[in-house]
């Protein structure tokens, strides 16, 4: 049996006249009735290669069953195309229909949908040129930081994803349970009898693996993780899901200055990596879905990030001269909309902010000796905002229980964080890189929907 040979094998050869077999979807179909020209996709390229179909060489019950969507193998000869737009296509010898798809009912028959229509039949929408665009370059890019890590001499640490302590204190989590909702056991004070549930207290699905990361890195030098996280914040916006993946590396021995060099080298090199490995893709994307995006990827990787603190981005908001939203003011959280006036209007290009307010930030955050500020870093991209936040990490026992307990969060439930403290502390950093928002920069997709398989927001959660 002859081996099949995928559509990228296939238009990367410049072996021609010989036999070949391919497999795959019919994108389109044009001709008359002497001659069809069928362009068959597989997924392994952008590129759809072209099959000749000369009619009378094929049963008519065979021809009519090919049309969008169904699949199909081609046996024939790849030879140099004579026709504009393709340098081989196959000349088919033998055509048989894999599967059926009915041109009445299969979705995706025009051209132009829109996002939002594919967003309602996600599962087929793998097999348009954007999509397909898409989740190649997902996969490069989740390959590629594994091989930056991996270069540097990080390991991957798999954090859990079951988690009984809220890290971030960033509130709304996933409850984990296999209590019965029916019929909940109460103590005698009324609350829920957690003792009954399955690990025996309540748990809930992470927000973030830094936590556990840094238990590592106080061990192992670098780690890094990258898995999924869940955020039950019933945030409807463009860069927001319920279910998102997070690359969190945590290293001993640097402060804030090697945490924000390693922000930036990371990724410049993430960006640089998709640009010389996915190519094809890129130039579909800036082709077809935003014009700017090759420029807008060279030009963050020619400028250094502009590096300043909150307070130097409040004075700076605040004299802009235009009207916000939000309010900015010294001691609030910034927005979006501030986050890229910064980096789109004044700076023109990513900014990473340090040195927040300490009420805004999280407990973990080393504090700064003016009794306001923590150490905190937040990296900001243009179109999308905070891309990454991080924070040289509070090593100091004493200091991180004084804020612990002005924050109201149990030292009980972290005493194993604490320990870390008190045994053999050391100065450590880690940030964390929200895979999609990278995706969104990187591909150009405006809703963060797009660049996820299977979406998950609130009140959504089909497939
Ligand atoms: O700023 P965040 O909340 O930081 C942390 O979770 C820290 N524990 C990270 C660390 O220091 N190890 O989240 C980090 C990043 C954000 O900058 C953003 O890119 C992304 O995660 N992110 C989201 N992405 C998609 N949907 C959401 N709901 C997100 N929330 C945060
Ligand atoms: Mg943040």
């Amino acid at each position: 049996m002859m081996k099949r040979s995928t559509v990228k094998e296939l238009l990367g050869s410049g072996e021609t006249n010989r036999e070949v077999l391919l497999k795959g979807w019919v994108r389109t179909r044009r001709g008359n009735n002497q001659v069809a020209f069928i362009a068959v996709n597989d997924g392994t390229v952008i590129h759809s290669i072209q099959v000749v179909a000369v009619m009378e060489s094929f049963p008519e019950e065979v021809m009519k069953r090919v049309t969008t969507g169904s699949s199909i193998a081609v046996r024939g000869l790849l030879v140099e195309s004579p026709g504009k737009g393709q340098q081989v296509e196959i000349q088919a010898g033998e055509i048989e229909v894999l599967g059926d798809a009915d041109p009445a009912v299969y979705p995706l028959q025009k051209k132009g949908h829109s996002f939002e229509f594919l967003r309602e039949i996600a599962h087929l929408r793998f097999r348009t040129n954007t999509f397909g665009a898409v989740f190649r370059i997902r996969h490069a890019l989740s390959f590629a930081i594994h091989q930056y890590f991996h270069d540097r001499g990080f390991f991957y640490l798999h954090t859990p994803i079951i988690t009984a302590s809220d890290a971030e204190g960033a509130g709304a989590m996933f409850r984990v349970t296999t209590l019965d909702l029916d019929h909940i056991p109460r103590k005698e004070d009324g609350s829920v009898d957690f003792s009954q549930d399955f690990f025996g207290r309540p748990t809930n699905l992470t927000v973030s693996g830094q936590l556990e990361g840094e238990l590592g890195a106080l061990a192992l030098s670098s780690i890094y993780t990258f898995g999924p996280t869940f955020r039950a914040e019933n945030s409807n916006t463009p860069r927001h899901v319920a279910e998102f993946w997070m690359i969190e590396p945590e290293m001993a021995f640097y402060d804030i200055h090697d945490n924000m060099d390693l922000a930036e080298d990371f990724l410049k090199y993430l960006i640089r990596d998709i640009m010389e490995n996915c190519g094809d893709d890129l130039e579909f994307l800036n082709r077809m879905v935003d014009k700017t995006l090759l420029e807008r990827l060279e030009f963050v990787l020619k400028h250094p990030f502009e590096r300043t603190t909150y307070t130097e981005a409040v004075r700076i908001l605040r004299k802009a001269g235009r009207t916000f939203e939000y309010p900015v003011e010294w001691g609030l959280d910034l927005q979006a909309e501030h986050e890229r006036y910064l980096v789109e209007q004044h700076f023109e290009r990513p900014v990473i902010l340090t040195d927040y307010p300490g009420g805004i930030k999280a407990f973990y955050m080393k504090q700064n000796d003016d009794g306001k500020t923590v150490r905190a870093m937040d990296v900001l991209f243009p179109m999308i905002g905070e891309i990454i936040g991080g924070s040289q990490r509070e090593e100091k026992l004493d200091r991180l229980q004084n804020r612990m307990r002005e924050m109201n969060i149990s030292a009980d439930e972290l005493w194993w964080y604490l320990e870390t403290r008190k045994f053999g502390t050391v100065e450590h950093s880690g940030f964390g890189l929200g895979f999609e928002r990278l995706l969104m920069f990187i591909t150009g997709m405006s809703n963060i929907r797009d660049v996820i398989p299977f979406p998950r927001t609130p009140r959504s959660a089909e497939f």
